[in-house]
């Protein structure tokens, strides 16, 4: 129970409007700075993860924080993405044709990345730090994560979730067994952070909300 906080109003709320501009601000960053990230801020991170709601309150979300390893993960996710991207520009049906464009990035990328890795990271952008987060259950992983990117954005840091490495890593024994991902536990997500080098001016316009009123 020591961690439990008495109610203060002062610290414990968020104005709406303040609330939404964060959310609409919010944008995926590509472009790092070259510093490393505090571990008081990965923690932070972390904490938002952890007090993240989950069904039946199952607290079933963990996390595998990426820094040593950076270098070995990128390695892997690179080849497998290739190799993927091989296998489907070989065996391309009419139900496949769609990721030829993927596929021919993949291969693309890869070979960028072996001519000059610090010119051509197109899959990390040279970012110091991964987070990965696994579940059993995809709504709960992925409702934490949401929280994690707010909670690295207040923290003055940028990331995107990158999708590509969760592709790699499917059915990929090297890279699950890196990550330490056992069985009955999947890959939801994987923010790639850092400090940005980059700074948005103003928000971006999305879709209308398609609202089914009943
Ligand atoms: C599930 C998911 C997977 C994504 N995968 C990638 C990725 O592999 N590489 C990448 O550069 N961006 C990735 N993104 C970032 C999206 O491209 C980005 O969120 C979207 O274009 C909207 O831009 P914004 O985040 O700047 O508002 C992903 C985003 C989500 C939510």
């Amino acid at each position: 129970m020591d961690e439990v906080k008495p109610y203060d109003k002062d610290t414990f709320s968020i104005d709406s409007d303040t609330l939404l501009n964060f959310i609409q601000f919010r944008r995926s960053i590509r472009r790092f700075k070259d510093n490393d990230i505090e571990q008081e801020k990965i923690q932070k991170i972390i904490e938002a993860g952890r007090y993240t709601q989950t069904g039946t309150n199952n607290q079933d979300v963990s996390y595998v924080v990426v820094r040593e390893k950076l270098n070995e993960l990128k390695n892997l996710t690179y080849k497998s993405l290739k190799q993927k991207g091989e296998y489907i520009l070989a065996n391309l049906t009419p139900e496949t044709e769609h990721l030829k464009g993927y596929a021919n990035m993949w291969v693309n990328m890869y070979n960028k990345y072996q001519e000059d890795p610090a010119k051509n990271d197109n899959l990390f952008f040279n970012a110091p730090l991964a987070i990965f987060v696994t579940s059993p259950s995809p709504l709960n992983g992925g409702l934490s994560s949401s929280n994690m990117e707010l909670m690295t954005d207040a923290l003055g840091l940028g990331t995107f979730f990158s999708g590509f490495t969760i592709a790699a890593s499917k059915d990929n024994k090297e890279i699950l067994d890196l990550l330490g991902v056992k069985d009955g536990n999947q890959l939801i997500s994987c923010l790639v952070i850092g400090y940005p080098d980059v700074r948005y001016q103003r928000t971006v316009p999305r879709k209308e909300a398609n609202i089914n009123w009943i």
